[in-house]
């Protein structure tokens, strides 16, 4: 078995009245690369805090390497937080910002200078060393903020959005260097964001939270193809929810239309499901051995690569459909979605 390097058992964390983590229970393997992700608000830097040392959580337990280190601050835990707002000293130039921890720790001078520069480069960051944070732009910044945890070497790096004030292109090479390095030196990491293609493309495991909770936690694979509430299956990627009822024998009916599923359903039971609009194409007539569901197009977006389609059926409820390589002959008017029954996800029995 993996070994396992953070584990958080029970934690509830409240701020006066407010209940805003509830109940989590996570374990993180060691070198593993995982991603809270969830909307704003949801608790993610609270819960990094809590793990960093600068909460403390109301009820639970957090072991690092199998040690009780809820009572133990920051400083006293082998951990490394990049933070949200960055926190750089104002009065110390980058060098001395990203070296503190090591002279707080008494490195000797050459071993410092190695990694310091080290973590300068990794952070596209040569040449700055002597500048003042107020002398940065922001995303330089927010890299000098990176470059002070990772020259720590800690056992739990974690970062809070680092890249979040980054231009496009730059936070795409950041995130692969950081993947990179990462993966190199085995570090145990988690990341903080609510950027959900940068958690697809970073992340060994995924957390999706929402209000405190903690609706799944799985690879980018399982997260995108087999979400496990309607939360999920909407905030990752764009989706078609659908309340689908099961008819025993291995079906369930979106109104008359059937749909075989390979999963066991209730007669009666009405389930969850959801279809991704990649997975949907347009036809003018119904395709032999798919599902056809009929529909009016009602808007489009010519988006290059795709035109997505906004169609609505006869039940009223509204369909995304993108079409990839689409041409220059656009459909209109009444056509049918067309999909096949595997591409159907049922997450789960719906409570009404
Ligand atoms: N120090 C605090 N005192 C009181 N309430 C707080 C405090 N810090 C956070 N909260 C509340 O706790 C909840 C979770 O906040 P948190 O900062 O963890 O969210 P987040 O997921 O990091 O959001 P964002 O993506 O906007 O950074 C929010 O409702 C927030 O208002
Ligand atoms: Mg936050």
């Amino acid at each position: 078995m993996a070994e396992c390097v953070l584990q958080l058992k029970g934690i509830n964390k409240y701020f006066g009245k407010n209940h805003v983590i509830k109940n989590v229970d996570l374990s993180i393997e060691k070198g593993e690369f995982v991603t809270f992700l969830g909307p704003s608000g949801c608790g993610k830097t609270t819960l990094l805090r809590m793990v960093a040392g600068f909460y403390e959580p109301d009820e639970g337990e957090i072991l690092l390497n199998g040690k009780r280190i809820e009572k133990i601050p920051p400083y006293g835990r082998n951990t490394a937080m990049v933070f949200q707002e960055y926190a750089l000293f104002p009065h110390m130039s980058v060098f001395d910002n990203i070296a503190y921890g090591l002279r707080v720790k008494k490195t000797p001078a050459a071993e410092m200078e190695k990694k310091v520069a080290a973590a300068l480069e990794l952070m596209q960051l040569r040449g700055m060393e002597k500048r003042f944070p107020n002398q940065l732009s922001g995303g330089q910044q927010q890299r000098v903020a990176v470059a002070r945890a990772l020259v720590m070497d800690p056992e739990v790096l974690l970062l809070d959005e680092p890249l979040s004030n980054l231009d496009a292109k730059l936070r795409e090479s950041v995130r692969v260097e950081l993947r990179e390095i990462q993966q190199r030196m085995g570090l145990s990491t988690i990341y903080v964001t609510h950027d959900q293609s940068e958690a697809l493309s970073m992340s060994d495991k995924i957390v999706v939270l929402k209000d405190g909770i903690i609706h799944q936690v799985g690879t980018a694979q399982e997260i995108y193809f087999e979400p496990k509430t309607p939360f999920v299956a909407d905030f990752i990627g764009t989706t078609n929810l659908l309340k689908l009822t099961g008819s025993g024998d291995g079906e369930v009916r979106y109104g008359n239309i059937r749909i075989p599923v390979s999963r066991s359903v209730s007669a009666g039971v009405v389930y969850h499901a959801s279809i991704r609009p990649e997975c949907i194409k347009l036809a003018e007539k119904p395709v032999e051995g798919m599902v056809h569901v009929p529909v009016h197009i009602e808007n489009r977006m010519f988006l290059g690569e795709k035109v997505r389609y906004f169609v609505r059926d006869n039940n009223g409820k509204s369909w995304i459909v993108d079409m990839f390589d689409p041409g220059r002959d656009l459909l209109e008017g009444d056509v049918y979605t067309v999909f096949p029954a595997a591409k159907v996800w049922i997450i789960g029995e719906a409570e009404e």
